[in-house]
């Protein structure tokens, strides 16, 4: 018995499609996920909170130490359950958010947040956030799309020093 001729083109296409598939997909893993977007404990969202429209929130309410401090901080798990307490309470995605601080949640385990940081600058780099916001420069200016936060580089430091003839000697930076 030989195999019916219309049979050769359904195994074909059996085969193709699920290999175009399985193509398509390590494009989108290797394509779209850039070595800063590192898996953090649950998917925030800058654009969500900060857009006009939705929540609209001040960069200040959760790191509001970048108006003084050196660090502009990360905001306590307290901060975020302000909200989700009423707002996608059985949501899945905030599960670790009630684990690590809502005690009437029966997920409690007190595991805090880690999140993972998308661009620090090297240990040997002197930044303070206060120096630079009394001076009056904008979140916005040096974080365009916090979601994407790209690596800051010594470039992008000297482009503006050097236009607001602050000095560009290398210890005013390098410790
Ligand atoms: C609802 C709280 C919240 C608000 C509002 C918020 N952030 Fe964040 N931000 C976070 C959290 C949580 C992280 C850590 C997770 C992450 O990196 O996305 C973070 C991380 C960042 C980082 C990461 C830097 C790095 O190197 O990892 C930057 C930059 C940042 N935020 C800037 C901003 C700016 C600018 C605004 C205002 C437009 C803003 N954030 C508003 C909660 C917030
Ligand atoms: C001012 C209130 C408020 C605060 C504070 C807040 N959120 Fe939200 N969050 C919202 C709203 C509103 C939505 C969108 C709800 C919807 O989709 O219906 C949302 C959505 C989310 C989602 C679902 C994914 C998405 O982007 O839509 C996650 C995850 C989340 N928030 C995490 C956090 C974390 C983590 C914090 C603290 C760093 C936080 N939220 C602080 C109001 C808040
Ligand atoms: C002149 C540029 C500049 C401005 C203006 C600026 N930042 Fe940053 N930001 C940086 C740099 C550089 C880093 C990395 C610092 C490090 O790793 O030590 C950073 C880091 C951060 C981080 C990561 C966590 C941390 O503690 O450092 C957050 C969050 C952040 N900035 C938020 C903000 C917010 C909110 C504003 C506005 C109030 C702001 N930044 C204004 C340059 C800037
Ligand atoms: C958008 C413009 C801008 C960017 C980007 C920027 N700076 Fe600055 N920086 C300033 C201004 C303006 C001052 C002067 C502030 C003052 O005189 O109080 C300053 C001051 C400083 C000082 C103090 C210098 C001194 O001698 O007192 C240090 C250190 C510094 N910046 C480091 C950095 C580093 C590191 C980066 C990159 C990661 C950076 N800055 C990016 C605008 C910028
Ligand atoms: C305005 C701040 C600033 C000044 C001034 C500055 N640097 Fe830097 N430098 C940086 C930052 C930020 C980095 C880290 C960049 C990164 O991680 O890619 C850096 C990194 C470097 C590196 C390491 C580069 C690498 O690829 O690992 C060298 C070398 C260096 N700087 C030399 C100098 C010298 C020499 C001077 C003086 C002529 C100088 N810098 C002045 C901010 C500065």
């Amino acid at each position: 018995m030989t195999r019916p001729p219309h049979l050769a083109p359904a195994t074909v296409w059996g085969l193709c499609i699920p290999a175009a598939l399985l193509l398509g997909l390590c494009y989108l893993y290797a394509c779209t996920r850039r070595p800063h977007e590192p898996v953090q404990p649950l998917p925030f969202s800058h654009a969500t909170h900060t857009a006009a429209g939705g929540t609209a929130m001040d960069c200040r309410a959760c790191h509001a130490a970048a108006h003084h401090a050196r660090g502009a901080g990360l905001p306590a798990a307290a901060t975020c359950l302000d909200c989700h307490r009423h707002i996608l309470a059985d949501d899945a995605r905030l599960l670790p958010l009630h684990a690590a601080a809502n005690p009437d949640h029966p997920a409690h385990t007190a595991e805090p947040l880690r999140w993972v940081r998308k661009a620090p600058l090297p240990p040997y780099i002197d930044f303070h956030h206060g120096q630079h916001t009394a001076a009056g420069h904008t979140c916005a200016e040096c974080h365009t799309d916090p979601d994407r936060q790209p690596a800051h580089t010594m470039s992008s430091c000297l482009d503006c020093h050097r236009t607001r003839a602050v000095p560009t000697n290398c210890d005013r930076c390098h410790r």
